[in-house]
């Protein structure tokens, strides 16, 4: 298929404002389950982007705390993370400036005379180095800590300091279900008010994720096609090569309807599906969200398929099955796969199918939303067959490549030159941000951390957003978990996923699109 690269002038980037974001007060930025692998591998190489961007107060400090006793180590464990995982040089003066502002502050989380102690460390810290009272709590742990650990914040009075401002950023799963996701909203608005709660999506964090606001309501030409009238179908793809790295008793708990579709996926979806909020704020953002999801009715359990991966090939490469992975029950019936469909019932969307599928262990590496228009009412031209498509009359097809190679692309109908009787042929319009920008995307940390540092909650989830998304996937999650899968695995590594997860459109006459990526 015919592809037409689209760039952007290097007069027009001239002309983009070189004026910098805003930069954060002065604070310290707290993090519970300092010692694990989010702090090393996200956190940290996030924040030391922020500092080269000199995007960090000068008057700035982050503190791990975990139960592990560890002193100095931790300082020089974040630097190699920074290296390895945030591409920094190692002889880089800016990172052993960066690295002298960590420290490490050992805590059992259930201790709260602790939590004193660690309020004291905090404020001999901030007095040093003439910080002020801001204080950025980072929930990095395990689920099972977060309410402990924003009781004890309270109690020792640390959640409304007197001249400062606390927040606290909470990490997903929030909730594992309906029930559980209230509890936990309730026991952290007993301490922090919502506009101190900063519940992190790290796909919110995404440029592209952000680009589908800009692509919709910043250009005139997309919002009055973007409905039932002229949209056939939505399709949204969440595929991971990866397996469970090593988060086997994590991943248990969770399975891929938890881990990416009630979370990443809604908003992906919010994304595609939302009105046109009054402004770009927070307040009118999360409530358009809302509606959106509030419109969406219950999910019949045949619109569902669950799916886990038996050994297979990836990437060339021989991978065991998910049963056979480290600290995973060898007769597991937790889902590596989810798929399923369905509606909105609204005005916009009223009779548009949305089928989303997530899994681990995929063929390819690809996070996509497909966005299928529907034929012309009649044809008129040629359907003479030939190869690559060409003769075909395809649907105009967009698709939004949030990851990798992010970009944008515009399928439509071309005359193919001299060939006989007006012969049509697919091509494709492709936007692709690194080669129009000269620059890739950033992993969504730096723009949420600096967002929660200003205090900046449009990028965030609310309480509300967070109940009705789990209000939705919670009578699922009960089916499935009422009655446990007797064929898995059922679905080799390296595949598309179960066959019955075709079946789930074939029912409705369509299929996954699975030339995912960018358009050669
Ligand atoms: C995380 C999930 O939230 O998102 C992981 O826990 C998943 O299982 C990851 O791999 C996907 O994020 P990204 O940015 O790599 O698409």
């Amino acid at each position: 298929m015919a592809t037409i690269q689209m760039r952007v002038s290097p007069e027009d980037l001239s002309q983009v404002p070189q004026g910098k974001e805003r930069i954060p007060d002065p604070g310290i930025m707290v993090i519970f389950g300092g010692s694990g692998d989010l702090t090393k591998r996200k956190l940290l190489p996030a924040l030391f982007h922020l500092r080269q961007a000199d995007l960090l107060p000068k008057q700035f400090a982050i503190v791990g705390v975990a139960r592990r006793p560890l002193g100095d180590e931790f300082a020089k464990d974040m630097r190699e993370g920074i290296i390895d995982f945030g591409g920094a040089d190692a002889n880089d003066p800016k990172l052993a400036e960066f690295v002298s502002h960590i420290s490490y502050f050992p805590l059992s989380f259930d201790d709260r005379e602790g939590f004193g102690r660690l309020k004291e460390e905090l404020d001999r810290i901030a007095k040093e180095k003439g910080i002020g009272q801001n204080r950025l709590f980072y929930l990095a742990t395990a689920p099972e800590f977060f309410s402990g650990i924003v009781e004890n914040l309270g109690a020792q009075e640390m959640a409304q300091p007197e001249n400062g401002l606390a927040a606290v950023v909470i990490e997903k799963p929030f909730g594992h279900d309906l029930e559980s996701a209230r509890e936990l909203n309730h026991q952290v608005n007993a301490v922090f008010h919502e506009s101190q709660v900063f519940r992190i999506d790290h796909y919110l964090g995404k440029e592209t994720v952000q680009n589908l606001l800009v692509f919709r309501f910043a250009n005139g030409i997309f919002e009055p096609i973007w409905n039932r009238n002229f949209i056939d179908q939505v399709q949204i793809t969440v595929a991971e090569q990866l397996g469970v790295e090593g988060r086997g008793p994590f991943y248990e708990k969770a399975g891929a309807l938890r881990d990416v579709v009630q979370n990443h996926m809604m908003e992906l979806l919010a994304m595609v599906a939302v009105e046109p909020p009054a402004n770009f704020d927070a307040e009118s953002v999360r409530r358009e969200k809302l509606k959106a999801w509030q419109a969406i009715p219950p999910i019949p359990i045949l619109n569902t398929v669950r799916g886990q991966y038996g050994p297979g090939i990836v990437g060339g490469k021989h991978v065991i099955g998910y049963r056979d992975e480290e600290r995973v029950d060898p007769e597991s019936g937790t889902e590596t796969y989810a798929a399923l469909r369905l509606e909105i019932e609204n005005w916009r969307w009223a009779g548009v199918p949305f089928y989303l599928r997530a899994g681990k262990r995929m063929k390819k590496h690809a996070t996509e939303i497909a966005i299928r228009f529907k034929q012309p009412p009649m044809l008129i031209f040629n359907r003479m067959q030939g190869s690559n498509g060409c003769g075909e009359i395809q649907p105009n097809l967009l698709t939004i490549r949030i990851q990798p190679d992010e970009g944008i692309a515009l399928r439509f109908g071309a005359k193919v030159p001299s060939a006989p009787n007006m012969t049509v042929c697919p091509v494709t319009m492709d936007f692709d941000y690194q080669s129009a920008f000269g620059k890739s995307s950033a992993n969504g940390y730096e723009r949420l951390l600096l967002d929660a540092m200003l205090g900046d909650q449009t990028l965030f989830a609310h309480r509300d957003g967070v109940e009705t998304t789990w209000a939705l996937y919670t009578p699922i999650l009960q089916a499935w978990a009422a009655k446990k899968p007797q064929v898995f695995p059922n679905y080799f590594a390296g595949s598309w996923g179960p066959e019955c997860s075709d079946h789930l459109l074939e029912r409705d006459g369509r299929e996954w699109r699975n030339e995912l990526g960018r358009s050669s």
